[in-house]
């Protein structure tokens, strides 16, 4: 039975993930491969539900275990509703967030042990481990100007071009520059499952990087 791939893109806010999520998409389709795009928080009718309460600037102060909690609860439902079953029919998925975001920002940025988010993600996580992560590396400074800019744009998009920041976005530099830190030790500790993208690079650069980074490691013209 073909199993599909499943790629995840992460990296601070602006970095380019969603861009490169998109890129990637039209890449692959050229190919003739079967591409199911999703995102974190969300993914799934229910995933997507908590994704309002966890990106909600207005909501009240909790733990990073209680937050983490959320995001795994969102997580499960992703995986059993969309991910897995995409991949058993040998889809290929391409998952803007993950478990990395877990991990970078309740983690390092937000002082959640590791062991307790080993554990959820043993727990939900478990066998279904992305085949490859791209981690869209950018000074967060730069990050922040571009998802500004962004914002400014006033799409019909309402939440992702929302005039005010989310929860996360609004946060200090040291937040910011932590997340990246913990990004890029995930990548050095996983370094067959992790490739590290230059984000400071013009979006089609970036596009072709890569593009070089997935055939050479998912082989996607040779149908597995
Ligand atoms: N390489 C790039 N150079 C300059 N601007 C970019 C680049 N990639 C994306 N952008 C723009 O920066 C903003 C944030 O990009 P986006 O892909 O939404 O980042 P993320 O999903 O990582 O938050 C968007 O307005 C996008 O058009
Ligand atoms: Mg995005």
């Amino acid at each position: 039975m073909a199993i599909g791939k499943f790629i995840t893109l992460e990296g601070g806010e602006g970095a380019g993930k969603s861009t490169q999520a998109e890129l990637l998409a039209v890449r692959l389709r050229a190919i003739g491969l079967d591409v199911v795009m999703t995102r974190e928080p969300g993914g799934s009718p229910f995933g997507e539900r908590l994704r309002a309460v966890l990106l909600d600037a207005t909501m009240p102060e909790h733990s990073a275990l209680s937050e983490a909690l959320l995001f795994y609860a969102a997580r499960a439902d992703h995986l059993e509703t969309t991910i897995r079953p995409a991949l058993a029919k040998g889809r290929w998925v391409i998952c803007d967030r993950f478990a990395d975001s877990t991990r970078a920002y309740q983690g390092t940025a937000g002082a959640l042990d590791f062991k307790t988010i080993d554990t959820l993600d043993a727990l939900v996580v478990a066998q279904t481990q992305p085949d490859l992560t791209l981690m869209i590396d950018l000074d967060p400074e730069v990050g922040m100007q571009r998802a500004n800019a962004r914002r400014c744009l006033q799409t019909n998009d309402a939440e992702e071009t929302a005039s005010h920041p989310d929860r996360f976005e609004g946060r200090a530099a040291a937040f910011h520059e932590a997340l990246r830190r913990g990004f890029l030790d995930i990548a050095a500790n996983n370094p067959e499952r992790c490739a590290v993208i230059d984000g400071n690079n013009d979006a089609e650069t970036i596009s072709d990087n890569v593009w070089s980074i997935v055939k050479d490691r998912l082989q996607p013209g040779e149908r597995k």
